[in-house]
C-alpha cells in the first residue's frame, strides 16, 4: 500500500468540468482526504505571469492564455501524488487530453448550468462567462469533451466533501 487511502495505482487525479463545477474545492478536499497536494491549474497560469485571468485575456488574447496553460499543464503532469483542478477549457486541446490520460485519472464533475451559473459571480474574473446565452452555448459545445473523462460524478446539490469521497473510492477502484 503506498496511500493513506486503500490500493492506488494511479499518482495523479485531474478534476475537469465547467466553471462553477466546483473543481477547486472539491480538489481541495479530496486532496485532504488522499493525504496528497492540491494544485489549482489557474493559480498557477497567474503565479507564472504575475497577472490575473481575465487581465492575460483582455491583454494578450484566449491563444497567448492555452499555450501558457498547456505548459503548466505539461509541467504540473510530472508531479506525484497530487490532485489537479483544471481550467473549465483546458481539456479542449486534444494535445492537453493526450497529457492527462497518459499521466492520471480524469474526473468530470457535471453540474447542470444553471448550477454553474449560480455559481459563478459575473464579475468579469472569468472571461469566457460573459453573459447567460453565450456561457449556456459554451457549456453545451463542451458536453462531448467532458464526457471522455474516465470517471463522471455527479455534482450538484452537494458538498465537497461529500463529492471528494466519492471519487477518492472511485479513483481507488480503477
Ligand atoms: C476557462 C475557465 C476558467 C479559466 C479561464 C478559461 C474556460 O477556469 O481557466 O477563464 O475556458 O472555461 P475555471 O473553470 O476554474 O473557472
Amino acid at each position: 500500500m503506498r496511500e493513506t487511502v486503500g490500493y492506488m495505482t494511479v499518482e495523479r487525479v485531474y478534476l475537469l468540468g465547467f466553471m462553477g463545477a466546483g473543481k477547486t474545492s472539491v480538489g481541495r478536499a479530496l486532496a485532504s482526504q488522499l493525504g496528497w497536494s492540491f494544485v489549482d491549474l489557474d493559480a498557477e497560469i497567474e503565479h507564472s505571469q504575475k497577472m490575473a485571468i481575465r487581465d492575460i485575456f483582455e491583454k494578450s488574447g484566449e491563444a497567448h492564455f492555452r499555450r501558457i496553460e498547456h505548459e503548466q499543464l505539461v509541467r504540473l503532469s510530472g508531479r506525484p501524488h497530487v490532485v489537479i483542478a483544471l481550467g473549465g477549457g483546458a481539456t479542449i486541446d486534444p494535445e492537453n487530453r493526450l497529457v492527462v490520460d497518459s499521466t492520471g485519472a480524469t474526473v468530470w464533475l457535471n453540474v447542470s448550468f444553471e448550477t454553474a451559473a449560480r455559481r459563478v459571480s459575473m464579475d468579469g474574473t472569468r472571461p469566457l462567462f460573459r453573459d447567460p446565452d453565450h456561457a449556456q452555448r459554451l457549456y453545451e459545445s463542451r458536453l462531448p469533451i467532458y464526457k471522455l473523462a474516465r470517471i463522471h460524478v455527479v455534482a450538484d446539490n452537494r458538498s465537497p466533501g461529500e463529492i471528494a469521497v466519492e471519487v477518492a473510492e472511485r479513483v481507488q477502484e480503477l
